[in-house]
C-alpha cells in the first residue's frame, strides 16, 4: 500500500525543490508568504521540513508547539506544494541530553559526548529510542490525514557510532548471534595472534585506537555491526509512524561519499525502503578532476543509489551555489547547478531537491548554498539559473518511472572498501577503491553504457559484463556465481590484489586470486607495492605500446590465460600485466595493476566496439551520456561538462524534450559550456 501510494509524490508534476527550515525563522512574520511567492517563481513543488525541528515541536517535555508546522504545511500545500515530513531524530533538544544523558554518544576513546551538533545520540540507548517513538507518533498523529505530506522523510543522513557500555553489550550480542560459539570467533578473527584469544563474551570491546585494532576481523565485524544497529534504529522509527500510517511511504536521505569507508553499508537498509533517496555535494573545479571527471564519480554515485532497489530514486539534496564545508567554497560556473540537477535525473533521480531553499541568517551553513539568498532577490544568477531548471523540469512528466536498464555491473562493495583501508599493506596512501572504480566507469560513461552499482550479494543474471575493480574479498559463494556467469558468455573484468581472502578475511590458502584462480586461468604469486612517485609500465606484447603502472602490481604466472600487456620494468619485466582467459562460454580479464585513466580509456572502447551495444552518436570528449527507457520511450541525455561549446551531429530522428522540437537524423546539436540536452525516442 504505500509503494502504491508513491504516485502521489508526482502530482503536482515532476518533484522540484528543498529542504526547508521555517522553524528557523519564527521571529520574522511574513519569511514564509514572501518564500512560498519566491518557490512558486522558481517552479518549486516539494518541500523537505522538520528534519532538525524537535525543539522548535516539543520545546520542553511533554509541551508541544505544532503551530509554525501547520501553519507552514498547510499554506504551502495551498499552493500546490507537497511536503516530505521529516523525523527529528537527527538532533534532539538539549533538555533531552541534559535529562537523559545516556542518549548522548560515547566516542572510540571512551569519552562521553556533551550536548551539541547532530548525530550525536546513541543507536542503543533505549531511552533514546523510546523518545524518539513519541516525537515521531505525534508528528504522525498530527498530519495522518493531511493530503499535502506524501512521504515519511526518516531522521536525516544517520550516521557515526557509539561505544557506550549500551552498544558494548548489544555488540556482543550481535557477535553471539552470528558466531554461536567462542572458538569460531576466535578462529575467525584469528585471535592467536599477539595472545588475544578471548575466553568470555565481555572480554571483547569495540576496536579502539586505546585499545584493540590489530583484528581486522573484529574491525570489520564492527562495521557490520554499526550498519545493523543503525538499520535496527531507522526500523524502529519506520515501525513507529507506520502503525499510526500505514499507507504513507518512507525514505532516509543518504550521505554523500567524501568519506564512505567510514559509512554505512545502504545494502542493508534497502528492504526497508519504500524509493531511494540521497544527497549529492559534488567538488567541482577542484584541483585533482576535470569536471568531467568530477560528473562522472558523481554519476557512478547515482548508480549506486539507484541500484538499491534497481528503480528511479530522489535527489533529495543538493547545493544551489557553493557548498561551504567544502576545503575550498568553489562557485559553480553557469549552467553548473542545472547541469549537476539534469545528470542526477538522467541516471534515474524522479525528483530535484536542494538544500535549502532559504539561506540562515546565522550560525556554520550561513554560506552555503541556497535557492534565496540573504539578499532574498529573485533577479540574482542562482535564483535564474534554477527558474530555468524548474521550466526544463516541468517538461519531464512523461519520463516519471523510466529505468535505466543496464547490461554492466560494477562491484562496489562497502565490506570490500572498509576491509581493504583497513589492511597493513600495499601503498598505506593508496588504497583508492573508489577512484579504482571510476578508472573503469569513466569510458562506459562517454559512451552512455548503462552501468548498475552492485555489492557481492546480488544476483548477476540480467548482466552480459561484470567488473570488480578490487575485489580483494570474495566469498566461495560469489566465487562460484561468478564462475558460473562466465561459464554461459559473460565477461568479468577484475583488477590486481582480487581474491586474497574469504569474507572473514582469512587468506586463501590455493593460491591466489582463490576461488577465481581457475576462471582467471592465472596465479598471482606476490605484489609488489610502489611510492607515490615510483612507477612501473605495461607493454603490448609485441607492439610497443605502453602505459604507466602505479600503486601496485601483482606478479602472474599464466594456467590458461594470455598476457595481452606485460610489465616494461623492474625485476618482473617482462611478466604478465593484464591477461584474457577463456572459461566456458565466457572470458575472464585480470588487471594486474593499476593504470593511468588512458589505458581504461582504451581498452574499453576496443571492447565496446567489439561486444557491446553503446550510443551511436560520437560524442566529444568531456560529454557523458545516458539512456533511461520505459515501454515506449528511450530518453537520451547529453551532459557536456566542459567550460567551452561542443557540437556533435545525431545519428537518428528524435524529438528534442526540452526545445520542443522535432529534428531529423544528422541534425547538428550546438552545446554551449555546462550544458545539457535530453532526446526522446520511439523505441
Ligand atoms: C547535509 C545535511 C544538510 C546540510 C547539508 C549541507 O546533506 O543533510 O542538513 O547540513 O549537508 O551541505
Ligand atoms: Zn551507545
Amino acid at each position: 500500500m504505500a509503494k502504491e501510494n508513491l504516485k502521489l509524490l508526482w502530482q503536482s508534476g515532476f518533484l522540484h525543490g528543498g529542504d526547508y527550515n521555517p522553524d528557523q525563522w519564527r521571529w520574522r512574520p511574513g519569511t514564509l508568504d514572501e518564500d512560498i511567492e519566491m518557490m512558486k517563481a522558481a517552479h518549486v513543488n516539494v518541500v523537505s521540513m522538520g528534519m532538525f525541528s524537535w525543539s522548535a515541536i516539543e520545546p520542553q517535555e511533554g509541551v508541544y508547539d505544532f503551530s509554525w508546522l501547520d501553519e507552514a504545511i498547510d499554506k504551502l500545500y495551498d499552493n500546490g506544494i507537497l511536503v516530505f515530513l521529516s523525523t527529528p531524530s537527527g538532533a534532539r533538544p538539549a533538555w533531552l541530553a541534559k535529562k537523559y544523558p545516556e542518549v548522548l554518544r560515547t566516542d572510540k576513546f571512551q569519552v562521553k559526548q556533551v550536548f551539541g551538533e547532530r548525530h550525536n545520540h546513541c543507536f542503543t540507548s533505549p531511552i533514546y529510542r523510546a523518545k524518539v517513538k513519541e516525537i515521531n507518533q505525534k508528528l504522525a498523529e498530527r498530519y495522518k490525514d493531511h493530503p499535502g505530506v506524501v512521504l515519511w522523510h526518516i531522521s536525516n543522513e544517520y550516521e557515526g557510532e557509539c561505544h557506550c557500555n549500551l552498544c558494548q553489550e548489544a555488540f556482543r550480542e550481535w557477535l553471539k548471534n552470528k558466531y554461536k560459539d567462542l572458538d569460531a570467533l576466535n578462529r575467525a578473527w584469528w585471535t592467536g595472534f599477539w595472545g588475544h584469544t578471548f575466553t568470555e563474551w565481555d572480554e571483547i570491546h569495540s576496536p579502539t585506537p586505546i585499545g584493540d585494532w590489530s583484528l581486522d576481523g573484529l574491525n570489520l565485524d564492527w562495521r557490520r555491526f554499526v550498519t545493523d544497529q543503525t538499520v535496527d534504529f531507522y526500523r524502529m522509527e519506520v515501525e513507529a509512524v507506520r502503525e499510526i500510517t500505514p499507507d504513507r511511504p518512507v525514505t532516509t536521505n543518504f550521505h554523500d561519499f567524501p568519506n564512505p569507508s567510514e559509512g554505512l553499508n545502504y545494502w542493508k537498509f534497502a528492504p526497508y525502503l519504500d524509493i531511494v533517496s540521497w544527497d549529492n555535494y559534488p567538488y567541482w573545479h577542484n584541483e585533482t578532476n576535470s569536471d568531467a571527471v568530477e560528473g562522472a564519480r558523481r554519476d557512478f554515485i547515482h548508480d549506486i543509489n539507484r541500484s538499491l532497489l534497481g528503480k528511479p530514486f530522489l535527489l533529495l539534496e543538493s547545493c544551489p551555489g557553493a557548498t561551504n564545508w567544502q576545503e575550498v567554497s568553489r562557485l559553480p560556473k553557469p549552467g553548473v547547478i542545472a547541469l549537476q540537477s539534469m545528470q542526477a535525473v538522467a541516471h534515474g533521480a524522479d525528483s530535484v531537491q536542494y538544500f535549502q531553499i532559504r539561506k540562515s541568517l546565522g550560525a556554520s551553513e550561513k554560506f552555503h548554498g541556497a535557492l534565496i539568498d540573504h539578499y532574498p532577490s529573485k533577479d540574482v544568477r542562482v535564483f535564474k539559473e534554477i527558474q530555468g531548471l524548474g521550466e526544463d523540469l516541468s517538461k519531464l512528466d512523461e519520463l516519471i518511472g523510466a529505468n535505466v536498464d543496464a547490461k554492466v555491473a560494477i562491484i562496489y562493495d562497502w565490506e570490500n572498501r572498509w576491509a581493504i583501508d583497513n589492511i597493513q599493506g600495499l601503498n598505506e596512501n593508496r588504497k583508492e577503491y573508489f577512484k579504482m572504480c571510476i578508472n573503469h566507469y569513466f569510458p562506459l560513461w562517454s559512451k552512455g553504457i548503462g552501468v548498475d552499482a552492485i555489492d557481492m550479494e546480488q544476483d548477476l543474471d540480467k548482466y552480459d559484463v561484470l567488473i570488480a575493480p578490487l575485489l580483494y574479498m570474495v566469498s566461495e559463494d560469489l566465487a562460484e556465481r561468478i564462475k558460473e556467469f562466465v561459464a554461459r558468455g559473460g565477461t568479468f573484468i577484475t583488477g590486481p590484489f582480487t581474491g586474497v581472502v574469504d569474507e572473514d578475511q582469512l587468506a586463501y590458502m590455493n593460491g591466489r586470486p582463490g576461488p577465481l584462480r581457475e576462471i582467471a586461468g592465472i596465479w598471482a604469486e606476490e605484489t609488489d607495492s610502489l611510492y607515490d612517485s615510483q612507477f612501473n609500465k605495461i607493454v603490448k606484447a609485441g607492439e610497443g605500446k605502453s602505459y604507466k603502472a602505479k600503486w601496485f602490481c601483482d606478479l602472474l604466472h599464466l594456467e590458461g590465460a594470455e598476457a595481452l600487456y606485460e610489465y616494461g620494468e623492474d625485476f618482473y619485466a617482462g611478466s604478465p600485466a593484464v591477461t584474457v582467459n577463456s572459461y566456458g562460454e565466457g572470458k575472464v580479464y585480470y588487471f594486474a595493476t593499476v593504470m593511468e585513466q588512458d589505458f581504461y580509456d582504451d581498452f574499453y572502447k576496443e571492447f565496446i566496439n567489439e561486444n557491446m551495444e553503446s550510443l551511436a552518436i560520437e560524442l566529444p570528449d568531456g560529454v557523458g551520456a545516458s539512456v533511461r527507457e520505459n515501454s515506449e520511450y528511450k530518453f537520451i541525455f547529453i551532459a557536456n561538462h566542459n567550460n567551452g561549446e561542443v557540437e556533435f551531429n545525431l545519428d537518428e530522428d528524435a524529438y528534442d524534450v526540452l526545445a520542443e522540437q522535432e529534428l531529423d537524423k544528422g541534425a547538428a546539436a550546438e552545446m554551449p559550456a555546462y550544458s545539457y540536452k535530453v532526446y526522446r525516442v520511439k523505441k
